[in-house]
């Protein structure tokens, strides 16, 4: 095996290690300016980088969290004592890595369809990003479920883009996490999103193997098996751990080096409580954990609410999401420990 393959899979495995999971803390600008005017808080530059640092500083977030997904403008920034945030990170012993995409755009000729851009230019971007620390890279593809979408037009031109990037990624030694995210915002049942999301994945992983991407160096950073936001309909833990690992086993071959879910507007508890459930059941050939951006940070947004004197507590509420996922990755999560830990 050559150095380069050597490295990737190192640092894939350390991405899923016990216990551990990623903070994906890679909103855009646009995207953490909607979430802090939801709560009131102002979006400078200067608050956009305490907040993270509020993350980042939390005592003994190491031990749950194995790499970071920073955005450009975080990636440049520095902790308050003037270590540049990925270099801050590596003195933890988290991995820093780094959002690529430049986000899902409208598919022309394909109403209510997205395609992600962000392939041009890319090699040069990678490059100047591994200079700046980041080991891993995160490409997020939106799949919509509607009347008659996604087309196959739409999954496969979303394939393409991921294998493309896929690809850039390992040959410049950095790690790609694959996003294909199909959206839970829809009216549709659980059946769908497990029909879709099987589609989804087939799809992707016939582009990434067209590609040559060394499936031992990636990670794949699916959604869960859910029934759609809007179709009123709830479906139980284990339903869902159940439905997630079928079309997981179906469709993603056993050679990756892990699954790192995203919450996609799940609520914290039952991100942690799905993810718990899945590595309960057993019988998954990889490593299941969490890449959580709002299931994470959320409740530590809320707490922190734009003010310094808040950080410390906005610490204990982004540590305790951590230590929840964290042993749902051992599946020794439940809600009444979470209770008691937050003293409730
Ligand atoms: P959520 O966990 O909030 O879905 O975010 C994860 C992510 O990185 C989406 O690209």
């Amino acid at each position: 095996m050559d150095e380069l393959t050597k490295e990737l899979n190192e640092i894939a495995r350390a991405m899923v290690a016990p216990g551990k999971g990623i903070l994906a803390a890679d909103e855009s600008s646009p995207t953490i300016g909607k979430r802090f005017a939801a709560l009131g808080i102002e979006s400078t530059e200067e608050n956009r980088r305490s907040y993270r640092e509020m993350f980042f500083s939390a005592k003994g977030m190491q031990e749950y969290v194995s790499g970071v997904i920073l955005y450009d403008e975080t990636i440049r920034q520095s902790a308050s004592d003037g270590t540049p945030f990925p270099r801050y990170l590596e003195k933890l012993g988290i991995i820093p890595g780094i959002k690529v995409d430049t986000g899902a755009k409208d598919l022309a000729g394909h109403p209510d369809e997205k395609v992600t851009e962000g392939l041009d230019g890319l090699r040069e971007r990678l490059a100047e990003y591994y200079e700046l620390g980041a080991r891993f890279a995160k490409w997020r593809a939106v799949i919509t479920i509607g009347d008659g979408i996604p087309t196959d037009y739409c999954l496969e031109a979303n394939a393409h883009a991921l294998a493309r990037y896929g690809a850039l990624c390992q040959e410049r030694g950095i790690v790609p996490i694959i996003e294909p995210e199909v959206l839970m915002d829809a009216d549709n049942d659980i059946d769908r999103c497990y029909e879709v999301t099987g589609k989804t994945l087939h799809s992707v992983f016939g582009a990434l193997y067209r590609a040559g991407i060394k499936l031992e160096g990636m990670v794949l950073k699916p959604n869960m098996i859910v029934p759609g936001k809007k179709s009123g309909q709830k479906a139980s833990i284990q339903q869902v751990a159940e439905m997630t690992l079928d079309v997981l086993r179906r469709n993603v071959p056993a050679a990756v080096a892990g699954i790192a879910f995203l919450s996609g507007g799940q609520s914290d508890q039952e991100a942690s409580a799905h993810l718990n459930q899945l590595n309960k059941m057993g019988g998954a050939p990889w490593p299941m954990t969490y890449s959580y951006g709002r299931a994470l940070q959320m409740a530590a947004m809320e707490t922190w609410a734009g003010k310094p004197e808040n950080i410390s507590a906005g610490q204990q509420a982004a540590l305790l999401r951590a230590r929840a996922n964290s042993a749902a990755t051992y599946g020794k999560y439940s809600e009444e420990l979470e209770k008691a830990a937050a003293g409730v």
